[in-house]
């Protein structure tokens, strides 16, 4: 479980020299984010001042996280890498294929059986190539790494998209495809487009209702699902160092939702305070010591226009309990006027669910703070009108909650306490209330409410909160119920009010736990023999892609036009596709099968050109391979949205499709495309995407002459043989290219391994 605290202090050795020179090398104060940056160059000599939003960089990581949804593809790259042991710290946590439906005592005995297989090869893959494991049950990856390897100042990579809640203990912690991850594990660098940064100056401080949870919501209203791309979100300010360490690290997690590249926050006494609750007081005294760099510049502060892309100004001090959805975490509402736009969009009002924690707010402050208001509902006699679920962000904060009485509280009220895991978060609930498609609402403390996301149900309307306004609506059992403001009837028939929630930051006497649930890796493991079964549906080895044979594509066939939002959850759903994410061809059947066809409006109804009849994506897809036809998949505006997965780039690969060209793209997803050797570009003129029909044939008529910057001319050939000829935009750079040569980028590891 033990951080490694020498690899901390050889960081912390070198980053006064580092800020110092990349100090005089930008020739300004810098941000934190910069500090950060700059001393982790994989090329510590490099003398360049990055130009934001347009230099790839190589960088050098400290650490990698991946969680088993995403750990068994990253796993089985980097077992065809041909390494001994993983060159950077790294763990694998299990947490996502754990279904949420009676209660952690019965879930996780019923996960550790169906999921078995799974299980023992990710723990055997990390004891042979010494990775920390953590078991099933021990928590969610990014509450786990909170309490035990985020450290101020330190870069992470993690193979999932929330990976960025590290920022709440002063990380640049980034979510990356397992490709991504493969290179790093295997001792190459890592390489992003130099982000752009956004300032956000935190000032007054929160009171009331009001929580860190708020100002992300807000945040989100403000940025939209795609404000954030590309940049970095650095808050600042004494709003800032007045919140606590996990209120920074729900504030971080969220980030994620407007497509920041991550989120972080100057080092303070709230990480201090933190770090040394969770007993990692040498980490504390290390920081202290270098305090002064691991924060951005005061100058840069005191005048933030000036170093950051665009700043953002929140008063703590004014703002107000948000409530966000549905189906999209931007949709930002203040409590105080949820009445009115619930009744003009026609949400249902009936609350049927409050689902409390998750990695996005389960610390003991979050706990205590819901708890606050639930034990008002016991003491004023009022029926809650919702049912509860809770999840625990790991075994330390459950045994801890339990320990200090905070879980009896939500038992009292019935709650169903999950498995320390993802659970309804992901998908992953088994909901027993309501079957099928009728339209309902819930309230979680969660991140992401993209439809389907929670229970499969494109009718569930998930409303984002913080854990304490969840707690009061699934009390109330009314969408549009203001605790400031209503009152409620208690089984007495009086009316009585909900008072303020009040919490606790941290333990009084410490966190505890019995066993954490980890498992640390053979020294040598060398003799570790790794087991898939021939016949296993779940997991399967890999097969290399084929390398490009240098010659213009052409006579590629359209697969699908997708209409709106096309998200990582589109392209490859999660939910009960979760289990085939080791086996590239069983969980391609899932391919786009969430994405709307722009020619008649539904999911997964395509034409075959083959056939010119309508069938599922992937079936489609299948036939074009077997004829040897390359296909092309249109898109709109941020598309790929949501998660690092990479599958939802390997399933197109593997069936086929060779180009996505879309109107714009989520920096994850277009990465992953790249790394898996698949053309991701975007129309120049957005108003091209209008001339694509059904029964278009692409020819990239200059790809042989494929080169940075360059943009590719793209001709498409209509039904009636009519020809639109445009330009499409690329941000492919030498390297990349060459992955696309080889077919893709583990391709290349392999060929540099062996030489
Ligand atoms: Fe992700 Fe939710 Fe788990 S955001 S890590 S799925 S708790």
């Amino acid at each position: 479980m033990a951080y490694d605290i020498d690899m901390i202090k050889k960081v912390y050795s070198q980053m006064a020299d580092r800020v110092n020179k990349a100090r005089e090398v930008v020739g300004k104060p810098l941000t934190l984010s910069e500090k950060i940056l700059y001393s982790h160059l994989w090329d510590a000599d490099s003398n360049q001042a990055f130009k934001r939003g347009k230099d790839y960089v190589d960088f050098a990581p400290d650490r990698i996280a991946c969680q088993d949804a995403t750990a068994q593809m990253a796993l089985l790259q980097f077992m065809q890498a041909g390494k001994k042991n993983v060159a950077v710290p790294t763990t694998v946590h299990c947490d996502h294929l754990i279904q949420a439906k009676m209660g952690a005592a019965i879930d996780l005995v019923s996960a550790n059986k169906s999921s078995h297989e799974v299980f023992e090869f990710l723990e055997s893959v990390s004891n042979k190539y010494g990775i920390g494991f953590w078991k099933p049950g021990a928590g969610i990856i990014h509450q786990v790494v909170l309490e035990n390897y985020a450290f101020p100042g330190g870069m992470m990579i993690g193979t999932d998209s929330h990976t960025v809640n590290a920022g709440g203990l002063g990380m640049v912690a980034i979510g990356v495809g397992g490709a991504d991850a493969v290179d790093v594990m295997a001792g190459m660098a890592w390489e992003l487009k130099f982000p752009k940064l956004i300032g956000v100056k935190l000032t007054g401080k929160l009171s009331g209702w009001t929580s860190a949870k708020d100002v992300i919501l807000k945040v989100a209203g403000i940025l939209t699902v795609k404000g954030g791309t590309g940049a970095i979100i650095e808050y600042f300010g004494e709003g800032a160092r007045s919140m606590s360490c996990t209120g920074k690290g729900t504030i971080c997690n969220m980030g994620a939702e407007v497509g920041a590249t991550t989120s972080t926050f100057g080092y303070d006494d709230s990480m201090e305070r933190y770090l040394n609750a969770t007993n990692r007081e040498d980490v504390a005294a290390a920081a202290n010591e270098i305090r002064e760099h691991l924060t951005g510049d005061d100058e840069v502060y005191a005048n933030p226009e000036q170093y950051f892309d665009e700043v953002i100004e929140i008063n703590l001090s004014e703002l107000k309990p948000h409530l966000n959805g549905p189906f999209t975490p931007d949709l930002a509402t203040p409590i105080s006027e949820m009445r009115d736009k619930a009744k003009e969009n026609d949400w249902p009002l009936k609350v049927d669910w409050g689902l409390i924690g998750s990695c996005t707010n389960s610390s003991y402050e979050d706990l205590t703070r819901a708890a606050s208001i639930a034990k008002q509902a016991v003491d004023k006699n009022i029926k809650a009108k919702s049912d509860f679920g809770i999840n625990p962000g790991s075994e330390t904060i459950r045994f801890t909650a339990e320990r200090d009485g905070l879980l009896q509280i939500f038992e009292d009220l019935d709650a169903t306490i999950f498995t320390n895991a993802c659970g309804p978060c992901i998908g992953q609930w088994d909901r027993s209330d309501r079957k099928g498609d009728e339209r309902n609402t819930i309230v979680h403390s969660f991140n992401r409410n993209f439809s389907k996301r929670a229970d499969g149900n494109p009718n569930t309307h998930a409303f984002v909160g913080s854990p304490e306004m969840v707690a009061a609506i699934a009390i109330s059992g009314r969408l549009d119920f203001d605790p400031t403001r209503d009152k409620l009837l208690n089984e007495d028939g009086e009316e009585v009010m909900l008072d303020e929630p009040t919490g606790i930051e941290l333990p009084p006497k410490g966190f505890d736990v019995k066993d954490p649930g980890y498992v640390a890796p053979s020294d040598d493991g060398s003799a570790v023999v790794i087991k898939i079964a021939e016949d296993s549906e779940r997991l399967q080895l890999l097969e290399p892609f084929e390398a490009w044979d240098g010659k213009n594509l052409t006579g590629v066939k359209l697969l699908i036009k997708a209409f709106g939002k096309c998200t990582t959850d589109h392209i490859s759903m999660a939910g009960p596709w979760l289990r085939f994410r080791g086996h590239l061809d069983n969980i391609s059947n899932n391919m786009l099968i969430g994405a709307i066809n722009a020619f008649n409006k539904k999911t997964n109804f395509v034409k075959s050109q083959i056939t010119g009849e309508y069938d599922g994506v992937p079936a489609v897809a299948r036939k074009y391979k077997a004829a040897g036809i390359s296909t092309i998949v249109v898109g709109d505006h941020n598309y790929g949205e949501g998660s690092s997965r990479e599958h939802a780039a390997m399933e197109p690969r593997h069936l086929g499709v060779m180009v996505v060209l879309v109107k714009s793209f989520a920096r994850i997803h277009e990465t992953n495309l790249k790394k898996q050797g698949m053309l991701g570009i975007t129309f120049v003129n957005e108003k091209d995407y209008d001339l694509i029909q059904e029964d278009d044939t692409f020819n990239l008529v200059d790809l042989a002459q494929f080169a940075p910057d360059k943009p590719l001319t793209i001709e498409v050939v209509h039904a009636d043989g009519s020809k639109d000829t445009f330009k499409a935009n690329h941000t492919y750079n030498d390297s990349q290219i060459e992955w696309f040569k080889r077919g893709s980028a583990l391709n290349l590891i392999k060929i540099q391994n062996n030489a």
